[in-house]
Formats: structure tokens, sequence, C-alpha cells
């Protein structure tokens, strides 16, 4: 982390856990343990279904509320898909884009790409996903992979709007697997997208853009990653469904006794 330059981001991402009641109950705990101090700005990216409830419980406190995609168009005859503005309009602040889940399912870098544009056009803060598969990794093609990740993703995107984006590095093979990366592999990979950013957006831009971790990230070694320099936060998964947990993630950015 460094907060002189770059905000720390601790964002939840719950993907297909919790009812909208389960949600409801996740906040009215959390809302009880949640560290109080401004030192990171926290967000939770729920399912669609949830972020009524989710919005309801927080609007009084600091934590945004995210959903989990949107789809690149403005409106139309997209069955079972939501909408950018849709997201906005139901008190969304975040969302998160190009999951390597999602991207299983189907969606291209192209897509990635016209989803950050839209969500960008409407204010929301994309949470753009990259990350390298473990075969990737093995064939040393951890780095060409990510830089072409990073560069669709943010194609056509502004100086302006970059410093709205949030980037998280997320190794496949690290997702859900309790395989989390050494904090030398986040760093690694995280000083990466940062030097790819400098040479797309120039230094400055560089500087400020909050990179995040994602994969296996927990209350344990949350403190360790979030040491590495160019780490400036997490994408926590499973340990976000916990309030305790989560809580504890958010603590670890330091100065939890603000
Ligand atoms: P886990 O923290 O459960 O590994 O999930 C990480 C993730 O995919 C966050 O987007």
């Amino acid at each position: 982390m460094n907060r002189k330059y770059r905000k720390t981001v601790i964002a939840g991402n719950w993907k297909m856990y919790k009812t909208p009641s389960e949600t409801k109950e996740f906040m009215t705990e959390f809302k009880s343990i949640m560290p109080k101090g401004r030192w990171c700005d926290v967000a939770l990216c729920v399912p669609a279904v949830c972020i009524s409830a989710a919005v309801r419980a927080m609007r009084e406190t600091r934590v945004g509320i995210g959903a989990e995609n949107c789809n690149a168009n403005a409106s139309g005859a997209y069955t079972g898909e939501i909408a950018a503005n849709m997201l906005l309009d139901a008190g969304c602040k975040y969302v998160i884009l190009g999951h390597s889940e999602r991207r299983a399912m189907g969606e291209t870098n192209v897509d990635v790409n016209a989803k950050v544009l839209a969500a960008l056009e409407n204010g929301l803060i994309p949470i753009i996903c990259v990350g390298e598969s473990l075969e990737q990794r093995e064939m040393e093609l951890t780095m060409a992979h990510i830089n072409y990740q990073v560069r669709a993703a943010l194609s056509g995107v502004d100086a302006a709007s970059l410093r709205r984006c949030v980037i998280a590095y997320e190794p496949i093979w690290a997702i859900g697997t309790g395989k989390t990366a050494t904090s030398e592999q986040a760093e690694e990979v995280c000083r990466e997208i940062r030097a790819i950013i400098r040479d797309m957006y120039g230094a400055r831009a560089a500087r400020g853009v909050s990179i995040l971790y994602g994969g296996s990230m927990n209350a344990k070694n949350a403190a360790e990653l979030l040491a590495q320099p160019d780490v400036d936060g997490g994408l926590i998964g499973g340990a976000s469904l916990k309030p305790n947990d989560f809580a504890t993630i958010i603590a670890a950015t330091g100065e939890a006794n603000e």
C-alpha cells in the first residue's frame, strides 16, 4: 500500500452466495463490528437481488455496495441482463468486471472493455479483474497475459476516467483454492500492472491507481499481502462472507485504532 498516492480498497465479492435475508443478517452483524476509521474504502459486491437490501442496510455507513457484472448496452432486448445505469439507480457504487469466473463462462476481453466503458459512462467504479491460469504461469506467460488483459480492458478509457478505475489482480489458481499467491508473487504482478498503466497513461496516473490482490486472501494472510508497496487492497471472496473475517481484513489495512 502507499496511502500517500492512492486509496486502499477492501472489496468483497460475494459471488453466488447469500439471499436477500442473509444479506440483511450479514449487514446487521458487520455494522456492529466494522472498523470505524476512514483509512480505506470498503466495498461489498453482492448478487443482483441482494443489492437493494445491502444498500438499505449500509446507507448511513461508508461501505459502498457493488454488483458483480453489468451488461455493456444501455438498454434493449437482453433478457436476464442488467445495465450499468440500473445498478447506479439501485444504489451501486462499484461493479466487478472481467472476473475469471465470468470469463470462464465466455466473457471476452472485448466484452470486458465494453462493460468497463459502460460502467464509467454511468458513474460506476469498475473493479477490473485480470489474472493468469496455472498453465499460463507455468509457461511463463503471466506478464504477457496480464499485459494483454489490462490493455484490452482499458482500451478507449481516457486518463480522467482511469482515475475512477480499480484493477484487481486475481491469479485463477489462487481463487477459492486456499492457495494464496506469495506476497512476492502478488507484488511482482501488481507492480507490472502499474508499469503497464504508466506506459499507457504516464507516471502520475500509474501512481494514483489502486491495484488489489485477490485469491484466497483471508484474515490471516491479509496483512502480509497488504504490506507490499504495489498491493493497494484486496478483492475477497470466501472471507467476505463472514463479518468477522471481513472486518479483520479491513483492520489489517492498518491504523485500526484510528
Ligand atoms: P476467494 O477469496 O474465495 O479465493 O475468491 C477470490 C475472488 O475470486 C474474489 O473476486
